[in-house]
């Protein structure tokens, strides 16, 4: 009986939790402690252990719409058969659960359409990648590339080179939203359309305001604030 309080209790306040969780930081830690699921700041759509499974990782301002599902192993394919029976302590077979290698990182800034499936031969999305809708992704995705189709196969780069260069320079999802939300009514075509030369400028005009003011690129201002390297 206490243990079924204790699981609705849980469901409720984990309930409670996301509905802030774009930076509910009690939730990541949460997640992180309990199912292995490291999820950076701004992001949403991947705190659900059943449908995107730990060991995971998640950068900041991602994108990931409620229907992605991602596994990160197979079941045993040359073995006599599939069933968890192999891997599984509560069939009786083996002592203890195996422990699976397999790991997902997602880089910052990814968007991952709806009712994408991320098969175990994928185990790193690249910083601002997006995966097309009903893609099923089966390899790594390169960063900054749009992804579609199955299996997902590359559509285009999403900017230039140089506008890619730039934008990894700048590091601007180390920011926080207040920042954020500074530069988009500061200066709109900076940010909606982006070139090497306007994102460089931005850049250059933070720095002359002194680096580890909170509006400079780079800045972190706690650990769980941090983006991926
Ligand atoms: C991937 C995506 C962003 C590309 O958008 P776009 O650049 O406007 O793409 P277009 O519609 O111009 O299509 C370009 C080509 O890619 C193909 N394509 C686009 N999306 C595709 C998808 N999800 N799966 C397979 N092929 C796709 C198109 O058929 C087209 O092919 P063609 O050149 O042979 O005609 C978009 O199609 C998509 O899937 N968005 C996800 C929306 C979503 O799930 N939102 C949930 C909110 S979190």
């Amino acid at each position: 009986m206490m243990a079924v309080l204790k699981a609705a209790y849980t469901a409720l306040i984990l309930y409670l939790m996301r509905r802030r969780q774009f930076d509910n930081v009690k939730l990541r830690t949460y997640f992180r402690k309990h199912y292995g699921i490291d999820v950076g700041l701004y992001s949403y759509g991947c705190f659900d252990r059943w449908r995107m499974p730990g060991p995971l990782r998640v950068g900041r301002y991602c994108s990931i719409a409620g229907t992605v599902r991602s596994t990160n192993n197979n079941h045993p394919i040359t073995a006599l058969t599939t069933h968890p029976v192999l891997y599984e302590r509560k069939f009786g077979g083996i002592e203890v659960d195996h422990e699976w290698q397999g790991r997902l990182t997602i880089g910052d800034d990814v968007w991952i359409g709806h009712n994408v499936v991320i098969l175990p031969g994928c185990q790193n999305i690249g910083r601002g990648a997006i995966v097309g809708a009903g893609s099923i992704v089966t390899r790594n995705v390169e960063p900054y590339t749009i992804v579609a189709g199955n299996p997902a196969r590359k559509l285009r780069d999403r900017f230039p080179p140089d506008l890619i260069a730039t934008i990894e320079a700048s590091r601007w999802w180390e920011l926080d939203i207040p920042a954020l939300r500074a530069l988009i009514q500061q200066d709109r075509a900076l940010v909606y359309h982006p070139t090497a030369e306007s994102l460089a400028a931005w850049m250059a005009a933070a720095q002359a305001q002194g680096n580890g003011e909170p509006t400079a690129p780079g800045t972190v201002r706690r650990e769980s604030d941090r983006s991926l390297p």
